[in-house]
C-alpha cells in the first residue's frame, strides 16, 4: 500500500513547526504510521545544505540562481532517499516545505524565472507530488515576530527585507487562488488547537482517513 504526502508551507513563523507535531500525534494515535521530515535538511547531505543556505555569511553572499540551485540540490536527495522509499512502504510523511516554497521564496521573493523553477522542481522531484498542501496563513509582521525581535537570531533568508516576505505571502495567496485543490488555506492566527482542530477536518476529508 502506498504512503502519503502532507506538506506545510508559509511564511516565516508561520507554526508549522507545532502543526507538523501535533498531526503526527494525531495520526499516530489513530495507528497510521508517520515520518516527519522537512525541506532544507532531511537528508544527511540536507543537513549540510541547509546550513550553507542559512547560516548568516554577510561577506560571502550567495548568488540567487545558486540557492535555487541548492534548494533543489537538497530536494531531489531528499526525494530518492527519504520520500519515496517512506511512500513505498506505505508511511505518512508530514513534510515541513516541499516545491511550493521555491515558487514563493526564489519565484516571488527572488523574482527568478518561474518556467527555470518548475523545471529545477520537476527534475528535483522526479515529478513527485504532494497529496496534500496546507498553507499556514499568517501575516509577515507577525510571523517575523514570532521568529525574534531586532532581527538578533534571524537566519539567512528570515532576515531578509520585509518587502521580500510580503513578495512571499503574495505568492503562497496566487498559488492558493490559482489550486485551491492543491495547496489549501488555513488562518494561521487562529490557537493551535483550534488551527489542529481544523488541519485533522481537511485531512480527514482529503485523505480518507476515519
Ligand atoms: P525553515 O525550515 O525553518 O522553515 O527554514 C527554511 C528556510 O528556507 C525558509 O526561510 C524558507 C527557505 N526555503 C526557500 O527559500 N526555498 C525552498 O525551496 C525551501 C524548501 C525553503
Amino acid at each position: 500500500m502506498g504512503g502519503r504526502l502532507i506538506v506545510f508551507e508559509g511564511v516565516e513563523g508561520c507554526g508549522k513547526t507545532s502543526q507538523m507535531q501535533l498531526c503526527a500525534e494525531w495520526l499516530e494515535s489513530l495507528g497510521i504510521p508517520v515520518i516527519l521530515t522537512r525541506e532544507p535538511g532531511g537528508t544527511e547531505l540536507g543537513l549540510h545544505l541547509r546550513r550553507l543556505l542559512l547560516e548568516k555569511a554577510e561577506d560571502k553572499p550567495i548568488d540567487e540562481v545558486t540557492e535555487l540551485l541548492l534548494y533543489a540540490a537538497d530536494r531531489s536527495q531528499h526525494v530518492a532517499q527519504e520520500l519515496k522509499p517512506n511512500l513505498a512502504a506505505g508511511k505518512y510523511i508530514l513534510c515541513d516545505r516541499y516545491i511550493y516554497s521555491t515558487i514563493a521564496y526564489q519565484g516571488y521573493g527572488r523574482c527568478l524565472d518561474m518556467n527555470l523553477i518548475h523545471q529545477l522542481n520537476h527534475i528535483a522531484t522526479g515529478g513527485l507530488t504532494s497529496d496534500l498542501t496546507i498553507w499556514l496563513d499568517v501575516d509577515v509582521e507577525v510571523g517575523l515576530a514570532r521568529k525574534g525581535k531586532d532581527g538578533v537570531g534571524l537566519d539567512r533568508i528570515e532576515q531578509e527585507t520585509l518587502a521580500f516576505h510580503r513578495r512571499v505571502q503574495q505568492g503562497y495567496a496566487d498559488l492558493a487562488a490559482s489550486s485551491p485543490t492543491n495547496i489549501i488555506r488555513v488562518d494561521g492566527n487562529s490557537s493551535k488547537e483550534i488551527i489542529h482542530h481544523i488541519i485533522q477536518g481537511i485531512v480527514r476529508e482529503h485523505l480518507n482517513v476515519s
